[in-house]
């Protein structure tokens, strides 16, 4: 299996020109996906974690070029990653926005733990998976079709949670302060999206 390292990595993301905000989701998507990575880890759970670091940092790699040709950036993310040579990384990358397939494994996957951590991730906040869902509903739904398949997609990371931090001693709300406690916006109750 060939992993590009970070080093690496980083020049894939710069050869596309990835716009500053785009980088720094990007990275705090990374981080939140390692620290779970090792939580999952510690429990038992067997990852790869090259694989999701790698993955984590390259998921939105042909975002920026969707915004004008209006390609679907998790199936040419994959597609371009394959094609240099990464088709493991090409694999999670592909199934950030929609696994696959829900829970076909006993454990959880690196697909699982990088498509639960971008839905953690509202530009370079960490927010709670509701939130985080009603903007992609809100930023990208279309059709009818479009909001039922992402209702859809939300019903069943709302289960991916579940299964993720079955395994884990913190729960989601105890995410953003393991990972950077700068990263969690206070909500206007006053309490901590954490
Ligand atoms: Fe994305």
């Amino acid at each position: 299996m060939r992993i590009p390292e970070r080093a690496q990595c980083l020049s894939l993301l710069d050869d596309m020109d990835m716009p500053e905000h785009i980088l720094a989701h990007s990275e705090l998507v990374c981080q939140v996906a390692l620290l779970l990575t090792d939580a999952l880890q510690a429990a038992g759970v067997v990852l790869n974690r090259p694989l999701v670091h790698a993955s984590a940092l390259l998921h939105d790699i042909t975002k920026p070029r969707s915004f004008t040709t209006g390609e679907n950036h998790s199936k040419s993310g994959g597609e371009y990653l394959t094609v240099l040579g990464f088709p493991e990384v090409g694999d999670v990358v592909r199934q950030h926005v929609v696994l696959d397939a829900y829970f076909a494994a006993e454990h959880p996957s690196e697909a699982e733990v990088v498509n639960y951590s971008d839905k953690r991730v509202l530009h370079d906040q960490i927010v709670p998976l509701d939130q985080r869902m009603q903007y992609i509903l809100h930023r990208y739904a279309k059709t009818e079709a479009h909001i039922q398949m992402l209702q859809k997609v939300w019903a069943q990371t709302a289960q991916l949670e579940l299964r993720l931090f079955a395994h884990l001693p913190f729960g989601p709300l105890q995410l953003c302060d393991r990972v950077d406690a700068n990263r969690c916006p206070p909500d206007p109750e006053g309490q901590k999206f954490n």
